[in-house]
């Protein structure tokens, strides 16, 4: 896909200064916007698809809608999670079971909604490493995650990246827990914002290759999350953990 970085409308130096920086960071042309609109922005310099920049967040041109990064319930679970309150009604939080310092490396980073909670949960002394196969979907995510008013989101570390390939190139035991949330066969329905995803995101399912590369990865465990009634995680040979009752989300997690 033909990627280019612009800026909102009326955008200030600082805004534009910043969106010229995101671009060359992510090998992105940069298109002043000169008070054009996006479809002729993205016309004029034959981009399939736009970043758009602003001190007030970062969205996606695409098919003729923009669509703001929104990691969903992420904002609120952190937020939770920084009041200090219990994690039991955080499914991934209760399966991960990270503790303050811990390396995470989230293999199917998408909306950065989980990722976002696990680094608060890692902490400031924690690491978050979050892989995306979708170049828009990773871009996004990180100039979403640089501009939104929390700190650990400046935390996670966005790269660009096959979970497989990056897998093999880390060293044995080099994160605490390697997590997954693959794309899932049957759509239900899903916060807002995740039709980008389903629209952009990688569909292959978790290889056993992929999860073998994991399990060398991890220091403590590997958690893989699937939808009900847990055929991914069946083809697998995994065993889900107790989940509640109704639960759409079904984990999985190997321990070392
Ligand atoms: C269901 S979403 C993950 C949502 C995420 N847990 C969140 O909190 O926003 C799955 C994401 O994983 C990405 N993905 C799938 N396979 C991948 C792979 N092999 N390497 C990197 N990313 C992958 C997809 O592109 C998609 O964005």
């Amino acid at each position: 896909m033909r990627l280019a970085v612009t800026t909102a409308l009326a955008a200030r130096p600082a805004d534009v200064a910043a969106a010229r920086e995101a671009a060359a960071r992510h090998a992105l042309p940069f298109l002043p916007r000169e008070h054009r609109s996006l479809a002729a922005a993205a016309a004029g310099a034959g981009a399939e698809a736009l970043l758009v920049l602003s001190h007030r967040g970062a969205t996606l041109f695409l098919d003729g809608a923009e669509r703001r990064w929104d990691p969903g319930m992420g904002v609120l679970r952190a937020r939770r999670l920084l009041r200090g309150e219990r994690d039991t009604r955080d499914p991934f939080l209760e399966a991960a079971g990270l503790r303050p310092g811990e390396a995470v490396l989230d293999g199917t980073l998408g909306l950065a909604a989980d990722a976002l909670v696990a680094a608060v949960a890692v902490g400031e002394a924690g690491q978050v490493v979050g892989l995306e196969a979708s170049p828009a979907l990773a871009f996004l995510a990180a100039e979403g995650l640089a501009r939104l008013a929390l700190p650990a989101a400046r935390r996670v570390e966005v790269r660009r990246a096959d979970a497989a390939e990056a897998l093999a190139a880390l060293p044995d035991r080099s994160f605490d827990l390697v997590c997954f949330d693959p794309m899932f066969r049957h759509a239900r329905a899903q916060p807002p914002g995740f039709d980008l995803v389903r629209r952009l995101g990688d569909p292959r399912p978790l290889s056993p290759e992929t999860l073998a590369e994991a399990r060398r990865v991890a220091r403590r465990a590997v958690l893989v999350k699937d939808g009900t009634p847990g055929w991914d995680l069946a083809r697998l040979g995994l065993t889900p953990l107790p989940s509640a009752r109704g639960a759409h989300r079904l984990y999985a997690r190997i321990d070392r």
